[in-house]
């Protein structure tokens, strides 16, 4: 199948190499196609190219990782709005922004879950699951297809086919997805989350989803 990556910076290259090394079409792009055209010739496959814009990655894909910072995500959501319906859109962005002296701050109000902000800037019948920003790039490469017991990357969503989805990209990137909850639950597996930078099997995430 084929997944369009939208953002091929610090975490939309790692999602990427783990994709592509589970066989997975791809289509990239980034905000001046550098980035994205020196990530497909990295991995070197055929079946990974980069695109000509943000809309041309779209074409023919079943599926959208919007690797981007959450402050460019509502623009780009817009830009590419109508070819996201009946797509699975995945979202792996915390809703954070760092200033000039390294200071982190979240850009929504304590409590807000961004997963639902992000649906109500998505069009409708766009299919949203909050993943793959679970864990930091490093750690997202170092445990990709562990073994014996595969890692888990924590997923959640308010629509089972998006569920569905995202679980097969999961897989194919070499990790076991499982669900933390719906999109109002998506505060869990940010930055500063319970749920965030866990590397765990799945018998201990699933005690941990029930544990909150
Ligand atoms: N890095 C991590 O370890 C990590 C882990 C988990 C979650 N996250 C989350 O993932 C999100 C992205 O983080 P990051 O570290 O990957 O950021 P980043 O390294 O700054 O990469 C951002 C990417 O977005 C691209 N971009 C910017 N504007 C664009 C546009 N208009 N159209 C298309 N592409 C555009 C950039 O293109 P260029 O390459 O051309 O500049 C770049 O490839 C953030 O919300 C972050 O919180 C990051």
């Amino acid at each position: 199948m084929t997944t369009a990556v939208i953002g091929t910076g610090g975490i939309g290259s790692v999602i990427a190499r783990g994709l592509a090394s589970g066989e997975e079409t791809l289509r990239l792009s980034s905000a001046d196609n550098e980035s994205a055209r020196m990530l497909a010739a990295g991995i070197g496959r055929g079946a990974v190219v980069a695109a000509v814009d943000n809309r041309d990655a779209l074409r023919g894909a079943d599926a959208v990782v919007l690797a981007l910072r959450f402050a460019v995500l509502k623009g780009v959501i817009g830009e590419i709005a109508d070819p996201l319906t009946g797509k699975l859109v995945v979202v792996p962005s915390n809703p954070l922004s760092t200033d000039a002296h390294g200071n982190v701050s979240r850009l929504l109000p304590k409590g807000q879950s961004s997963g639902e902000v992000v649906a109500g800037w998505l069009p409708a019948g766009a299919r949203l699951a909050m993943a793959f920003g679970t864990m930091s790039a490093d750690l997202f490469e170092s445990s990709r297809n562990r073994s014996p017991e595969p890692a888990v990357l924590f997923y959640a969503t308010d629509d089972d086919r998006a569920g569905e989805g995202v679980e097969r990209l999961i897989r194919t990137a070499g990790f076991e997805p499982v669900k933390a909850g719906g999109l109002g639950e998506s505060g869990r597996l940010e930055v500063g989350g319970d749920l965030h930078d866990l590397v765990v099997g799945p018998a201990e995430a699933r005690s941990l989803i029930g544990g909150a």
